[in-house]
């Protein structure tokens, strides 16, 4: 069976410590095979703890953003040799709500996403369009994020995960067949315009009712999973489905 990827990203969730143990618990106990869980910055000691005192192996940390360099007077950031401290492997960078609520551009995201290969950590980085349109109109938006936000950085440390921002939130509708094309595409102009060959996952809405839709297709490496990470029934079917 191929073997696929699977991401968590809590976002700013769950609300208290004692839930994002209680979640990371049990995510432990289904994690058979290796699984990537990013929780809230202020969440990564705790569950860095809980890793090792549950001994679990297949579960490894990513953080939700990072900011570049080592260290300095940028309010607010945390940078990747923080995050490497609480064995911090991915980071998620350019995430659509990093781009259009915080206001990311294209160059800080480049920025981050170069400091954080130099460092040795994978970057997420995520692409997608805004609105639903043709596959030609999406690619272009695509590629253009590709192109500001690779530049021409030629490391295969590098995940991508294309979440057609339309199709982000956990309930909206979701369109594998647009998706498939779309990761074929990504992956076949990596490979022509900067000769590498990375993991492209797919991500918005990911749930276990409609995952089965996506599975079919062997050009989807993975999944990058929102809202249905946070409830106890999706993280344990979605685990048994995709790994
Ligand atoms: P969603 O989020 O699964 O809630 O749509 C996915 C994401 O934003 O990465």
């Amino acid at each position: 069976m191929k073997k696929r990827i699977i991401a968590f990203n809590w976002k700013m969730n769950p609300s208290d410590a004692k839930s994002a143990s209680a979640l990371f618990r049990f995510a432990s106990k289904y994690a058979k095979q290796p699984i990537i869980v990013a929780p809230p910055f202020v969440y990564l000691p705790l569950v860095s703890g809980l890793k090792s005192k549950l001994h679990s192996k297949n579960i490894f940390l990513a953080a939700q953003d990072a900011f570049v360099g080592s260290s300095g007077a940028f309010t607010g950031a945390i940078s990747p040799a923080m995050l490497s401290e609480f064995g911090v492997s991915y980071v998620i960078v350019g995430h659509s709500e990093r781009r259009y609520v915080f206001g990311e551009s294209d160059q800080l995201i480049h920025a981050k996403i170069s400091g954080l290969q130099d460092f040795g950590i994978t970057p997420i980085l995520c692409v997608g369009e805004r609105k639903k349109s043709s596959f030609e109109a999406s690619w272009k938006i695509v590629k253009n994020q590709l192109d500001k936000d690779l530049k021409h950085a030629k490391k295969n440390n590098l995940i991508i995960a294309y979440e057609p921002v339309w199709s982000i939130g956990g309930n909206k509708p979701t369109d594998a067949s647009h998706s498939v094309r779309m990761i074929s595409k990504i992956k076949s102009f990596l490979h022509t315009a900067y000769s590498i060959r990375v993991p492209v996952l797919y991500g918005g809405s990911v749930n276990c009712k409609n995952i089965d839709k996506f599975l079919q297709y062997n050009e989807i490496d993975g999944y990058l999973v929102g809202s249905a990470s946070l409830k106890k029934d999706q993280l344990s079917c979605l685990i048994n489905k995709v790994i």
